[in-house]
């Protein structure tokens, strides 16, 4: 097969900031995508549906003009998130879910949930009005080692949100590790998760093995091999719980490549390209519309897309970063083949 052709897919979690950072990012994700669901960790944090609104306004202006790419908004909860402004989300056509970060688990979580506990009535709110939970799902505890967060998180958190909360829709963001797979697979149809495409492309060893490569280091962190091949196996099975979200975090070169580095991965540039290679490796190429175009936009219960779009065999050198104002973001995979390009 040398030629691919899917409806448009969507990516359902992206980072693309703010300021010059947004200016440089978006045209790469609105090359490839028709919507995606835009996270709210910016500093300040975007907690209410009019800066949402706003924030989703400076999207739009940055597009390339003639694009027509839909920016999906979220909410920030934070511990004083009340039920008004679940309520103003819900009737908003703009939001379309809140995203849950523990206080301190990754970029720009400070103003984060201290306790999930401590939310349930919020969250009871957004079950009834039915507006979906992102979860960052990771537990931030210092003694916990950093490889069994989202392990630990899925035991102690998540399976009591998903038990109090029978009716919420959940998307279990960027999952790393086979435990996680495995609840999504054994949790009721509300619940979901994304996939990253550098968690179905690398193990830990792309972060560690022979020197730091800090651009391979993202939150939660990529795992052992045994997990990864639990993520393919879980993104080419054609289970409707799991779809697309790149988690695309771009941060400048210098930020990474520093003696505390930032956390988070740069692929928006060729988020498809990353997927049909990870497909790819385990023959499952017709797999992967279900997965990018057809099983997010069912769970936000929005339509899919109309309109498709072309991946062609060919071999393409990423380059080494990209020119952000006068410094450069550095992608994933920066100066390596890639063997599928999107053609349209
Ligand atoms: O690696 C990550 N980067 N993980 C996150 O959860 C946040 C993201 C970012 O915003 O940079
Ligand atoms: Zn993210």
């Amino acid at each position: 097969m040398d030629k691919l052709t899917l409806i448009q897919p969507d990516d359902w979690h992206l980072h693309v900031r703010n300021g010059e950072m947004l200016k440089a990012v978006i045209a790469h994700t609105a090359s490839q995508f028709a919507r995606a669901i835009i996270m709210p960790n910016l500093k300040p944090p975007v907690t209410t549906v009019e800066q949402a609104l706003n924030y989703r306004s400076d999207i739009v202006q940055a597009l390339p003009n003639h694009t027509s790419f839909n920016p999906l908004m979220t909410l920030y909860l934070t511990d004083t998130t009340s039920k008004d402004d679940v309520k103003k989300a819900a009737v908003s056509e703009h939001i379309h879910a809140f995203k849950l970060y523990p206080a301190g688990a990754t970029t720009n979580s400070d103003s984060g949930v201290s306790n999930p506990k401590a939310i349930y009535p919020i969250l009871e709110t957004m079950e009834q009005v039915d507006i979906p939970l992102l979860i960052h799902g990771e537990v931030t505890d210092n003694e916990c080692d950093i490889f069994d967060r989202e392990k630990i998180f899925v035991e102690s958190s998540l399976n009591d949100i998903v038990q109090n909360f029978p009716n919420l829709r959940i998307v279990v963001e960027h999952v790393t590790t086979k435990e996680a797979v495995d609840f999504v697979l054994a949790s009721p149809n509300k619940v979901a998760a994304t996939i990253t495409p550098q968690h179905l492309l690398f193990n830990r060893n792309a972060i560690l093995a022979g020197g730091i490569r800090p651009h391979y280091y993202c939150l939660p962190i990529i795992k052992r091999e045994h997990h990864r091949q639990a993520l393919l196996k879980a993104a080419t099975s054609g289970n409707p719980k799991f779809f697309l979200g790149t988690d695309s975090a771009p941060h400048l070169s210098g930020a990474k490549e520093n003696s505390c580095g930032c956390a988070g991965c740069y692929s928006a540039y060729a988020a498809l390209e990353l997927y049909a290679e990870a497909f790819e490796q385990v023959n499952a190429l017709d797999k992967l519309e279900g997965f990018a175009s057809f099983f997010g936009a069912d769970f936000y219960q929005l339509p899919r897309n109309t309109k498709t779009i072309t991946l062609q065999k060919q071999n393409w050198t990423i380059p080494d970063n990209y020119i952000v104002d006068n410094e450069t973001i550095t992608p994933l995979k920066a100066g390596e083949v890639l063997n599928w390009k999107l053609i349209n």
